[in-house]
């Protein structure tokens, strides 16, 4: 469905705007979140038509809601590509639908902007990938995870793909510290409560030290809803997750999160300069109680580099606008953002926050500068990511 329709053109060719495709869901499991997503991308193109545009000309966004079906998703791409002339598509949170959109923006000379951390092993020519990968997220909450709280994990995802993959790279890092997989389970998106109040039986029989969760979305309340039915403590055993974010908490009562553990490169309450006047910028926007989400972050942030990158290519053509987002840079919220080119995937700072009594995350770890991506994991060891802010091993 057409989310909106841009203005038309202008009456001579410095006024053309540069067209953009938006796919974010307004409706389904993860809206939550790729509402936040949408928001974030939608205060950049502000920001930058209120700055002049690019080389002169306005962005204009068309942005559909293709519902969180990945099946939507690659429709919605096509007709973006095709009818709409667009060449430049911003969106995607569920690797299911990047995934579902990616041969349809390779075949049809597009270029995917994709703003959400993801299971990483993936690399297109046509997508820049400015959400986390594993070794910018998923390394250092284990490592946090082993020193803090024991080394025998459970698994719980959604039912597709980036929840099996999260969940491979997790296991792998607990085997390397010796640890074992006591469960791994998978609930469909969607499924009732009492789905996830099965799982916590099993929890229960197992009897490990932490939770870590792929559980996405709308989910993820049902998830925290069966942690505290079944009587379990945050303080003794806590669901960890790299997919739960403010969006998601916000659909939960404050005693379901508490205690509970998140890592990502930018939260709500990250405090520093850039990130207050991110939040201030956003609230204003979208409305004060809108969620503010390390993946509002990114959108943020990728259409900033994009529109970066088009500034000095002159073109939306991917490969000389690719050529150019090398030399890029932007001194986002979280720390100063650049992609690299060596394999299209940002360089972010991890971090990893904790759920307090007032519902909101407080930063606990800190990794200290920005972490080179290695989506494919080729040089990634615990022993690099020590759990108390110190670091080794950075590029
Ligand atoms: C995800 O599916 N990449 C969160």
């Amino acid at each position: 469905m057409r989310a909106d329709f841009p203005a038309g053109g202008g009456s001579g060719a410095a006024a053309t705007p540069w067209r953009v495709g938006l796919l974010f869901s307004a409706t389904g499991v993860t809206s939550g979140v790729e509402t936040s997503q949408l928001g974030g991308t939608r205060l950049a193109i502000d920001e930058i038509n209120a700055a002049g545009g690019v080389r002169g000309r306005p962005v204009e966004a068309i942005a559909y809601d293709p519902a969180c079906d990945p099946r939507a998703f690659r429709r919605c791409a096509e007709r973006l590509l095709t009818t709409d002339g667009v060449r430049l598509i911003f969106g995607c949170y569920m690797s299911s639908t990047r995934k579902a959109v990616l041969p349809v923006v390779e075949a049809r000379d597009g270029l995917l902007f994709y703003p959400t951390l993801y299971e990483g092993f993936e690399y297109s020519p046509r997508c820049v990938y400015t959400g986390a990968a594993p070794n910018q997220n998923s390394i250092q909450l284990a490592s946090y995870l082993l020193r803090h709280y024991g080394n025998r994990f459970f698994l719980i995802g959604s039912d597709y793909v980036y929840p099996y993959e999260s969940n491979r790279i997790m296991s792998d890092f607990v085997r390397q510290s010796r640890g074992q997989v006591l469960g791994e389970t998978y609930v469909p998106l969607g499924a009732p409560e009492a789905a996830f109040a099965t799982v916590m039986e099993r929890v229960r029989e197992a009897r490990p030290d932490v939770i870590f969760s792929t559980v996405v979305g709308a989910d993820t309340a049902k998830l925290h809803a069966a942690h505290h039915a079944a009587g379990f403590d945050a303080r003794r055993l806590p669901i960890a997750s790299l997919t739960t974010s403010e969006a998601e908490l916000a659909l939960m009562p404050r005693e379901m999160a508490r205690g509970h553990i998140t890592a990502a490169p930018f939260f709500e309450t990250l405090g520093t300069p850039a990130a207050r006047r991110f939040v201030a910028a956003f609230k204003k926007r979208h409305g004060v109680h809108r969620p503010v989400t390390a993946a509002a972050e990114a959108a943020y942030v990728q259409m900033h580099l994009a529109m970066q990158a088009l500034e000095r290519a002159g073109t939306d053509a991917p490969e000389p606008l690719l050529a150019a987002l090398g030399g890029c840079g932007f001194d986002a919220p979280q720390g100063r953002v650049r992609i690299e080119p060596a394999n299209h995937h940002a360089w972010l700072r991890p971090r990893i926050a904790q759920i307090g009594a007032d519902g909101r995350f407080h930063i606990v770890w800190d990794a200290g500068a920005m972490v080179r991506p290695d989506p494919y994991c080729v040089a990634q060891n615990l022993d690099d990511w020590p759990a108390d802010g110190r670091r080794f091993a950075l590029s």
